[in-house]
């Protein structure tokens, strides 16, 4: 017998058919991964049981009977929770009021009897939370046990988590599986978003794969292997992009960082006295959780965040106050985090390449149009792009955007490369070209900076990993010796190696 049955669902944004007659089915006490790459049409699935959105056709049945879910009250009623990726939290009260909120009618909160409550489930099911605890006092990882918790005190039987690994380090990674197996034990059924095969052949009994909206199968994971489960999610292998492990004599050193200081939209400090070098031919790769100043790092490094103090040194002249524009000149390769941003979606291939490069294209105050055209078929070609010059690049899928962007910024052969998240929404096929291009310019001897939350990315690439928290650099390790384990004590800051 199912808990869940999702007949047929279909539903359609404008022309994406963002699930396209999925079946899907959930036992009762199962760990059941919907795996699929992003934009594969899991999220729509899973809001559509949870009650934020309709489907356009299909069932949904729970315990054998066909249910409506209009709401997220309804899919509770159902016992059906949900853990999104954002969380929906409010800091200045305790967990417990969290917990409740929105949930009792009652004006008089048994203040002694949740707390209880909490700390019950909360000690079941190992999570370790203070049910008297500020939300705001706690970090990323306790509350999305709070998240948890907060389902559970509704009766939850079924678990819907969205990625929820994707903001926690790996320490706290094991604690959720942790979590996840006292929950199967106890009979609840948890669904469990990922991308990632790791985690899905580590947790999960059954894992139902999506791709372009349509469910591919389902199969029991105790017999399939990770390389399958890659090929039903891409229709092809991943090849898997790493650095080679080779011995390189260290190059001269290009981009110095000296006491680096900058602060936020907000005007809090952001970047507190960051030191670094990137040598020719090496990638460095800055890991963290997000939201630890990776964002402000890069813009600094492009000349769009002022520094407050210190020194961003190329081959020891300091750019500090210049322009971006003066960043490019002296060789300084940018590939936007937001590939939105870093183009014109309604000006052409063509014209978005020519871009921050405009002057060489004219003379006497006239574009050289054909030039421009030349110089885009070119690129075209040379980085595989699914376009023709003249399309607007609006029309064109995540990967071929940001093939636009590293034809535009590769074909200068900076010296430096900034890269925050170069693969963050990118299918696979993508992603691997995206990484290849990257180690193209470390043999080249560009010095690459590579910002990614992507720890996985940052362990394939790196020929040294800086871990990023709170703004500081609390420490810099070779890659032979960066373990996912140090690394993760590093992104949580519980230890600091400098
Ligand atoms: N609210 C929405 N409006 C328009 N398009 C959407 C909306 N939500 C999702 N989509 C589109 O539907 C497709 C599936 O998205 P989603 O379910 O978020 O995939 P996944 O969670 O597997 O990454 C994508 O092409 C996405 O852009
Ligand atoms: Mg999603």
């Amino acid at each position: 017998m199912h808990i869940v049955e999702m007949q047929g669902i279909t539903k359609q944004f404008g022309d994406v058919i963002a699930n396209d007659h999925v079946d899907f089915y959930l036992r009762k006490g199962e760990v059941h991964a919907l795996l699929g790459e992003n934009g594969a049409g899991k999220t729509t699935l899973m809001r559509i049981l949870y009650g934020l959105y309709q489907q356009d056709s299909g069932d949904v049945l729970v315990n054998d009977t066909k249910v409506s879910i209009h709401s997220p009250k309804d899919a509770i009623a159902n016992g059906i929770g949900m853990v999104t990726q954002h969380f929906a939290l409010v800091p200045p009260l305790t967990v417990a009021e969290n917990v409740v909120l929105g949930f009792t009618d009652s004006f008089v909160l048994d203040r002694a009897d949740i707390e209880r409550k909490v700390s019950e489930a909360s000690r079941k099911f190992g999570m370790d939370i203070d049910p008297k605890a500020l939300i705001r006092h706690l970090s990323v990882g306790q509350r999305q046990r709070v998240e948890i918790l907060k389902a559970l005190y509704r009766d939850a039987r079924v678990l819907i988590l969205d990625e929820p690994t994707a903001v926690l380090v790996p320490q706290e990674v094991d604690l959720l599986f942790d979590t996840l197996n006292r929950l199967r034990k106890d009979g609840i059924s948890v669904i469990f978003i990922s991308h990632k095969l790791d985690e899905v052949t580590t947790i999960t009994d059954r894992v139902t794969v999506l791709r372009d909206g349509k469910a591919v199968g389902t199969v029991d994971t105790a017999n399939i292997t990770k390389n399958d489960l890659a090929k039903m999610m891409v229709g092809r292998e991943s090849f898997g992009v790493t650095r080679q492990q080779d011995q390189k004599e260290n190059g001269k050193c290009i981009l110095e960082l000296k006491n680096l200081s900058a602060q936020d939209d907000k005007g809090l400090s952001a970047l507190k006295d960051i030191n670094l070098q990137v040598c020719e031919g090496e990638i460095l790769g800055i890991a963290g959780v997000s939201g630890n100043g990776q964002k402000e790092l890069a813009e600094t490094l492009c000349g769009v965040r002022n520094v407050s103090e210190g020194q961003i040194l190329i081959e020891g002249q300091d750019l500090v106050g210049k322009e971006p524009s003066q960043f490019t000149a002296v060789g300084i390769g940018r590939i936007p985090e937001d590939r939105h941003e870093g183009m014109v979606g309604e000006l052409s291939v063509a014209q978005n390449m020519a871009m921050e490069h405009l002057k060489e294209y004219s003379s006497g105050g006239r574009m050289d149009r054909k030039a421009i055209l030349a110089t885009a078929e070119k690129l075209i070609e040379q980085y595989q792009i699914k376009a023709r010059p003249n399309d607007k690049t609006r029309t064109l899928s995540g990967g071929n955007m940001q093939k636009v962007l590293l034809a535009r910024v590769l074909s200068r052969q900076p010296k430096t490369i900034i890269v925050p998240q170069p693969t963050r929404g990118l299918d696979v096929g993508a992603t691997d070209y995206v990484r290849e291009q990257l180690l193209e310019q470390r043999k080249r001897g560009a010095a690459v900076l590579l910002i990614s939350e992507d720890l996985d990315e940052i362990l394939a690439l790196s020929d040294r990993i800086a871990v990023i928290y709170e703004g500081e650099i609390v420490g810099v390790l070779p890659a032979q010796e960066a373990t996912a384990e140090r690394l993760g004590l590093l992104m949580s800051g519980a230890v600091k190696e400098n």
